[in-house]
């Protein structure tokens, strides 16, 4: 921040809740930068508004929040902040299936209701993970970061992605045999037209019925009604979420579910990860307005 107030006039938004779509639509207007985040719905109508700027800092890997073709026929950069979260990402992607599979949120829920009768030999059994198969849908940064720690848990890994690549021992292979043989699924695409419900009914019917599915990239990506369907017939084990349709709206059915673990999109989330995303965007908007080029531009379509 220091560094932007010495270098710009900085309009901070200090709000609590996320910004209006109408207030970030009228405070736009004269600013040649915008650092946003992925609660900001950078549209057509607010890249409109903004006449003069010159480029769009995403404090996130994701750019969905942002309309990419707008930006590219107005001449404005965008970026986003890969790298700096992939560590941070990856570990929480492992406390959520490690969580899910060893039923720590529903065991935490019984003892806070005070129904804990104390140890018993068969009592809350969860599924080890040393000799099962976690399957990585999405091979980026993130997705291989978090095949890096499949090692240490005894698991075998496979992946698909669009763009094949082995890596870390995964296996590729097409998302339908992932999904038809991986013990643990978890999803490291971004959000596109192509991704949205990527995840629906068949395909949660193709999984094993003692498979768990991890969902860490965006809520869209999963079809949450067909998930929470496929939780309640037990065509699944179980699932663990950090990402939703309608955030920060769970889908009912969800949160009535003991089979699925609910985290509040923190896979991001430490003291240390949070700082970097917010320095390297900064350092995006210092750089394009001294008229060097961006550090960690985003590929925009067709280009
Ligand atoms: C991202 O960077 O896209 C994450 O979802 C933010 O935590």
């Amino acid at each position: 921040m220091r560094a932007l107030e010495a270098a710009c006039e900085v309009d901070r938004y200090l709000g609590e809740a996320a910004m209006s779509h109408d207030e970030l639509a009228a405070r736009i207007r004269g600013m040649e930068a915008l650092i946003s985040v992925l609660t900001d719905q950078v549209d057509r109508a607010v890249l409109e508004a903004g006449t003069g700027l010159r480029i769009i800092a995403n404090i996130a890997v994701g750019f969905n929040n942002i309309d990419l073709a707008a930006a590219r026929e107005r001449g404005i950069v965008v970026t986003n902040t890969p790298d700096v979260l992939t560590e941070a990402s990856a570990d929480f992607t492992w406390a959520l299936i490690l969580g899910i599979t060893r039923r720590l949120g529903e065991g935490e829920r019984l003892l806070r209701r005070g129904e804990w009768k104390g140890w018993a030999l068969d009592f809350m059994l969860g599924t080890e993970l040393r000799g099962k198969q976690l399957g990585i849908v999405g091979f980026g940064r993130i997705g291989r970061a978090v095949a890096r720690r499949a090692l240490a848990f005894g698991m075998r890994v496979a992946c698909s992605s669009r763009t094949p690549r082995e890596d870390a021992g995964a296996q590729a292979m097409p998302l339908d045999r992932l999904l038809a043989t991986s013990d643990v699924v978890s999803l490291h695409v971004p959000l596109t037209p192509e991704t949205r419900h990527l995840i629906d009914q068949p395909a949660l019917a193709r999984m094993k019925r003692s498979a768990y599915l991890i969902n860490t990239a965006r809520g869209p990506v999963v079809d949450e009604a067909a998930l929470a369907w496929a939780l309640r017939e037990r065509l699944i084990s179980g699932a663990a979420l950090d990402v939703y349709e309608r955030e920060p709206d769970v889908h009912p059915d969800l949160l009535k579910l003991e089979n699925v673990l609910l985290a509040p999109h923190l896979a991001s989330a430490t003291v240390e990860t949070r700082t970097a995303m917010a320095d390297l965007a900064v350092r995006n908007v210092l750089a394009v307005l001294a008229g060097e080029p961006a550090l960690t531009p985003v590929a925009l379509p067709d280009s």
